[in-house]
């Protein structure tokens, strides 16, 4: 070996034990809120692109998972993403409306009817409009879809069949117009507030009832504190995976298509998880005593009040009546 090519030899196992004494600048810890507890339905998506992030990355980049709202409200996430103060959140898409208020498109009642129709709009162009204006109006980028199923009512006070039933029953919402709309076609003053203080208020029955999917119902122990199940079906629950803006833009093209990738496959995930789950879920839920029972007359009294009393209101906020119309479109129903 010449003298020359001992150097070359030595100068790169410096610099190889320099890089690896200061690690990889680039390589990245992200920190995610999650606003369910542990084996909720944002939980299982959560779990699954940390998973995929990590291995598309080649071990590079990780994620951790903070769960039931240790990092703030769902709302206050989307500010702190926002901000750049916070990576990343999970977090139902009525918590993201008031920041981005075309999305409310997903909220007005009875417009999403199933999974699938959950999938075809967030996965087409629909959706990738939505997470275009959510980037301009709200400064977060949304990255994945969990699929959480309808959001059944439930209360502790009693079986409620029919509108009526709702009379002194007192409901908590999320700090969102268009669900305090859809009670109020239903009859009743629902209670604004925050997804954190909701396990309490229950419990402390400041509030009678609430309305969440079975996955959530049952991972934050709903059961513990309510009996009465009531299955509406006004609000399909889709909750997205958001990324800080400024955070993605300061990615490398490689990094930000890591994120994009794993995202997606964990939103195909969530789907499967809701198909394959959703059924034993209510089946548990029945054994630890919840009571189900179904509207009356085919939710028919509920649908017609709500579609005519709030999806005029909120045409202008959706961006005109012709997005919704391109969604009932988009699902064969115009
Ligand atoms: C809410 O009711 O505020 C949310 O849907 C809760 C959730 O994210 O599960």
């Amino acid at each position: 070996m010449t003298y020359k090519s001992t150097l070359m030899k030595a100068a790169c196992v410096a610099v190889s034990v320099m890089f690896l004494a200061m690690g990889d600048a680039s390589a990245k810890r992200f920190k995610i809120a999650v606003g369910d507890a542990g084996g909720s339905a944002q939980h299982e998506l959560g779990k699954k692109f940390v998973e995929e992030l990590k291995r598309l990355s080649g071990g590079k980049h990780k994620a951790k998972l903070f769960l039931n709202g240790a990092l703030g409200s769902e709302q206050d996430t989307v500010n702190d993403a926002a901000l750049g103060t916070l990576d990343m959140s999970i977090l139902a898409i009525n918590n993201i409306t008031p920041f981005s208020p075309t999305v409310g498109v997903f909220t007005l009642p009875y417009v999403i009817l199933s999974l699938d129709d959950a999938v075809k709009l967030t996965q087409g162009p629909i959706g990738q409009e939505l997470v275009k204006n959510t980037i301009r109006d709200a400064k977060v980028r949304i990255i994945g879809w969990t699929y959480t199923g309808f959001r059944v009512l439930t209360n502790s006070k009693k079986p409620i069949k029919t509108v009526a039933d709702l009379k002194g029953v007192v409901v908590r919402v999320p700090k969102n117009e268009i669900m305090l709309d859809t009670y109020k076609s239903w009859g009743i003053n629902a209670t604004p507030m925050a997804w954190s203080e909701t396990f309490t208020a229950l419990q402390q029955k400041v509030v009678d009832g609430q309305d969440n999917p079975y996955l959530t119902v049952h991972s934050m122990k709903f059961y513990e504190v309510q009996k009465y199940v009531t299955n509406i079906r006004y609000i399909f629950s889709i909750e997205p995976l958001i990324v800080s803006e400024e955070l993605y833009q300061g990615l490398s093209k490689k990094d930000q298509d890591i994120l994009i990738e794993a995202g997606m496959l964990a939103t195909k995930h969530s789907a499967n998880y809701l198909r394959e789950s959703e059924a034993s879920i209510k089946a548990d839920l029945i054994k630890r005593g919840m009571e189900i029972s179904d509207p009356a007359d085919g939710e028919k009294e509920f649908i017609d009040l709500a579609t005519k009393a709030v999806w005029p209101k909120f045409y202008e906020s959706i961006g005109g009546k012709d997005k919704l119309d391109n969604v009932l479109k988009t699902l064969g129903r115009m």
